[in-house]
């Protein structure tokens, strides 16, 4: 491979090798390393959802490494954020690994991030030690642990009892973003109303945004979800206590009956993860939050991360 590389912003020309990409390194390393490559399915079609979302979301943030002939081997999402800039997803193509790509996209992403004075945050696999090196190489540092857990919900919705809370949950609306988003500034030192004013403009991708609030009080929970069929996801989200972490959870699975699906819970939100236990999820992955910045150390609550977009 010649090692002339370019690098490059995403044009909508691209999302269809972009996803092939996705997929493909995915597949790839997943297979050769752990033996699940079937996680991510036979097809890269519904990778396409990735790059729809994120040019959608923060255009002309994508890097990508190309060849001469144009070709992409790499790309690194990142989205600025006025506290932060978070990154992912990060994939090389499996021909091109081991050549430093992914960290020369990192880079050019970590640049920016430092003359903006912001952190960068990301999810981290704790099964795929070569994304977990390439970041602490980089100079993250690791935070919080999270378990994947996977559960499929009945057709008729879970079969335990409802748990307590549900009364004060409602769905977000276009007038709560300024709420939820100084909710989860006090609580974790992040702030993203772009990220809710999206989800719930609700115009590529397919999301719901739940909320909790207590009546009379303030704003002490919220959990995003993406509904797509590509992509089906519970997260981001954020809760003041386990209880009103398992309210939203039980609601957003109870909306997404019939379907099976991944969310990330903090491991040492006990309580949390032993309900999920008694609802039928499994563990199928670990992720830590990494950030260049500590991160952690003085955050409050429970949170939900995502993959898409990554949050930490
Ligand atoms: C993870 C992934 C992006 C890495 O891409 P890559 O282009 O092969 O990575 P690079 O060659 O740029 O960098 C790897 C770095 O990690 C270091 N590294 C790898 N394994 C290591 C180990 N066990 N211990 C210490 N360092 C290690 C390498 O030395 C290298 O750093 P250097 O260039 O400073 O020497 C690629 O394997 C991939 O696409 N995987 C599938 C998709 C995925 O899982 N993405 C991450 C989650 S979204």
């Amino acid at each position: 491979m010649s090692e002339t590389i370019d690098f490059t912003p995403l044009s909508a020309a691209d999302h269809q090798a972009v996803a092939r990409l996705l997929h493909h390194s995915l597949v790839d390393w997943y297979e050769s390393r752990l033996r699940q490559g079937h996680r991510f399915g036979d097809s890269p079609e519904p990778f396409t959802l990735f790059p729809a979302v994120y040019e959608a979301l923060d255009p002309g943030e994508c890097v990508t490494a190309r060849s001469a002939d144009g070709s992409i081997l790499g790309v690194c999402f990142s989205h600025e954020r006025p506290t932060h800039v978070a990154v992912g997803i990060v994939a090389t193509s499996p021909q091109a690994a081991g050549r430093g790509l992914a960290r020369r996209m990192m880079a050019r992403v970590l640049e920016k991030a430092k003359a903006l004075g912001k952190p960068a945050r990301l999810v981290s696999s704790l099964l795929n030690l070569d994304s977990f090196s390439l970041y602490t190489r980089l100079g993250f540092v690791p935070g919080p642990i999270y378990q994947d857990l996977l559960i499929s919900v009945p057709e008729n919705g879970l079969s335990a009892a409802a748990p307590a809370g549900l009364e004060a949950l409602r769905e977000a609306q276009a007038q709560d973003i300024a709420a939820i988003a100084d909710f989860e500034q006090t609580h974790q030192g992040i702030r993203r109303d772009k990220d809710f004013a999206f989800f719930l403009r609700n115009e590529v991708g397919s999301w719901r945004m739940l909320l909790s609030q207590p009546q009379g009080q303030p704003i002490n929970g919220f959990l995003a979800m993406s509904t797509h069929p590509s992509f089906t996801m519970i997260g981001p989200g954020l809760a003041a206590d386990e209880a009103t972490a398992i309210a939203l959870l039980w609601q957003a699975l109870d909306n997404l009956r019939g379907r099976s699906l991944v969310f990330l819970a903090p491991c040492k939100a006990s309580r949390l993860v032993q309900t999920a236990y008694a609802w039928g999820a499994r563990n199928v992955e670990l992720h830590v939050a990494q950030a260049t910045a500590p991160i952690g150390i003085d955050s409050k609550g429970i949170v939900f991360p995502t993959f898409m977009p990554e949050s930490a």
